[in-house]
This record gives C-alpha cells, structure tokens and sequence, in this order.
C-alpha cells in the first residue's frame, strides 16, 4: 500500500451547487491530516494541460456557500483517448501526486475507473451533479438544492397560471433521470409529473386534464423531465395537448441552467463537508476505486464499477403519492 502524501482534486461533467463546499472539505482535511493538496483546473482537461496549483486552507475560504467551482469545470475529448491518459498520468507523477479526488458524475467516474484501471493510480470519487443519477447515494451534491430552486420557480410560475387560467409546462432538468421532476412535481402540486422512467402517455395525461378541467380547475401545471419521451419534447406535447383544450391557453417554460447554480442548501454543504472528509480518509486507508455515498443517514462506500452501472432508483411510494395528490 502506498503512502499517501499528496492528494489532486478536480470538478468535471456539469457544475452542480456543492462541489465548492466539497472542494473546501478536501482542502482542509488535507491540511488536517498535514498531506498536500493540489487543484487541478478544468477536470481531466486540466490533468492533460497541467494546470496544478497547490491548495491550502486558505485557498478554500469563502468559497463554502458558492455554487458552481472554483477549480472550473470542463469535458475532456482528450482524456478519452489512451494518449490523453498518459499524459495525465505523467503530469500527475511529474508533481508527485499520489491519488486523485474526482468531484462529478457518471461520465467523471467513468473516465476516473478507466484511469485507475490503467494505471493503477488511486481514484476516489464524489457525487457532483444534481441528476441524482448514481447507484449507491440517496443524494448526490447539488440535488438537494436544485430541488429547492425548482420548486421556488414553479411556485411563480403558479402565480401567473392561477392569474390567467393557463396551463403551463415546465421542463426541468435531469438527463435521463426523473427524480428532480417527480419530487418538485410532488412538492409544487402538479397535476401530471412525466417522468422517462414512467411511461405514462399522452392520453392518460389527456385524461387527468380533463378531469381536472370538469373538476372545475382552472389552470394547471405539468412538469416534465428533460429525459422524458412522451412528446418529441415539451413543446411538441404541449402542441399536441393544445388540439385536445383548444380553449385552454397553454404555456411552455424550460427551466434550463439556473437549476445547476445558486448557493448550497444546508443539506448540500453538511454533506459535501461529510464526503469531503470521507474521501481524503478513504484514500490514506489505502481505499480507492470507490464512490462516497450518503444511505439511511450514514456516509458509505460503492465501487465506481456499481455506481456507474446502477441508477437510482424511483421510489414506487412517491408514484403512489403523486397520483393520489393530483385527484
Ligand atoms: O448532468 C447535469 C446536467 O445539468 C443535466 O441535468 C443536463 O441534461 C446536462 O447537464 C446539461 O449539460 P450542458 O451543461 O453541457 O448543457
């Protein structure tokens, strides 16, 4: 087992709130367990381009309520390529790196496996994303406040339905995961939640409308994953649901990138602080090839195989909750 006693950190894939309070926890747990610390700018583009820069506690200051990175993010054709690799990987031995702290998602974590397989060099790996998309963590950084940041823009956006008797559509994020569209779904009260792990087609949604519509409702939201294939995409549903309500005004609003930004909720920063520590402990352990994750209240360990494979999965409980709310 080596010792380890420099440790390099990165953000790559899709900024998420919570990578910087991430960031910070390395750096300090680093100066804790008195082992250097360096950041590397611009995820494994940085690693190629050496961008190494050292990193001690005062260079995380300020930085723990901060959305997005401060170390940037970016994604790396390069680094898929078995050359971009050994060039990171002698960057990494020229500055005496001893392991790596990846903060990102799936795809992060992929290039992070390939590049501990192939060179036997220690990886740990952080959930930053706010898909929720990973096996192996309820929660992965940036989830938690994406949510609130979402449910306070349909709680507006409700507002303006109620003022002029429309129905809106609203598409959030998520890639090819519907957590964040059915728990603000859930949260804001939406009449139709479509999600691409439910396949709930347009005629049930039709129906629910409808219903509402006889139930004297006179406005409604639906919110839509961006995953979600029940129309060609939100605008093409809403297109073909308008022929269905010819006199219900019906509106689009895709929520877009303010979804990845924003300051940290409390429960992003606590657990980004939580699996800050962890990762950094994990690899003077000699622990590597592994997620950190956050189960029942307690941080634990997933080898990044299963955390790429695997996905989160829906909660049928809160399917059964959405449709008994929108009766
Ligand atoms: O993975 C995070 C995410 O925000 C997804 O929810 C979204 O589909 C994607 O990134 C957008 O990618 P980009 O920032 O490259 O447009």
């Amino acid at each position: 087992m080596i010792k380890v006693t420099k440790i390099a950190v990165l953000t790559s894939g899709g900024d998420s709130p919570g990578m910087n309070t991430a960031l910070r926890a390395v750096v300090r747990t680093c100066a804790y367990n008195k082992i250097d610390c360096i950041g590397i700018s611009r995820g494994y583009q940085g690693l190629i381009n050496d961008n190494f820069k050292p990193l001690n506690t005062r260079s995380v200051r300020g930085i723990i309520n901060r959305g997005g990175t401060f170390l940037f993010s970016a994604r790396s054709n390069a680094f898929k390529t078995k050359e971009g690799r050994v060039r990171a990987y002698e960057n990494l031995i020229k500055h005496k790196v001893d392991a790596l702290i990846v903060i990102g998602g799936d795809g992060s974590f992929t290039g992070g496996l390939i590049f501990q397989n192939e060179f036997n060099f220690p990886v740990i790996g952080i959930p930053g994303t706010i898909d929720n998309d990973l096996y192996g963590t309820s929660h992965t950084l940036g989830y938690d406040t994406a949510l609130n940041t979402v449910m306070e823009a349909i709680d507006k956006i409700r507002d303006t339905a109620i003022s002029h008797d429309r129905l809106f559509f609203v598409e959030v994020m998520g890639r090819d995961a519907g957590h964040i569209a059915l728990n603000s779904g859930i949260a804001v009260g939406a009449q139709e939640i479509l999600i691409p792990e439910e396949n709930v087609g347009i005629e049930e949604l039709i129906d629910s409308l409808k219903k509402s519509k006889k139930a004297g409702k006179t406005s409604s939201i639906v919110v839509v994953a961006e995953g979600d294939r029940t129309g060609e995409n939100v605008f093409e549903l809403a297109k073909s649901v308008e022929i269905e309500f010819p006199n219900y005004e019906i509106r689009v609003s895709v929520l877009g990138h303010m979804q990845r930004g924003g300051s940290p909720s409390c429960f992003d920063r606590v657990l980004a602080s939580r699996m800050g520590v962890k990762a950094v402990e994990s690899l003077l352990k000699g622990d590597s090839g592994k997620m950190i994750g956050f189960e029942n209240g307690n941080i634990k360990l997933t080898p990044l195989a299963t955390a790429i494979k695997g996905k989160t999965k829906i909660d049928p409980e809160l399917i059964k909750v959405s449709q008994i709310m929108n009766t």
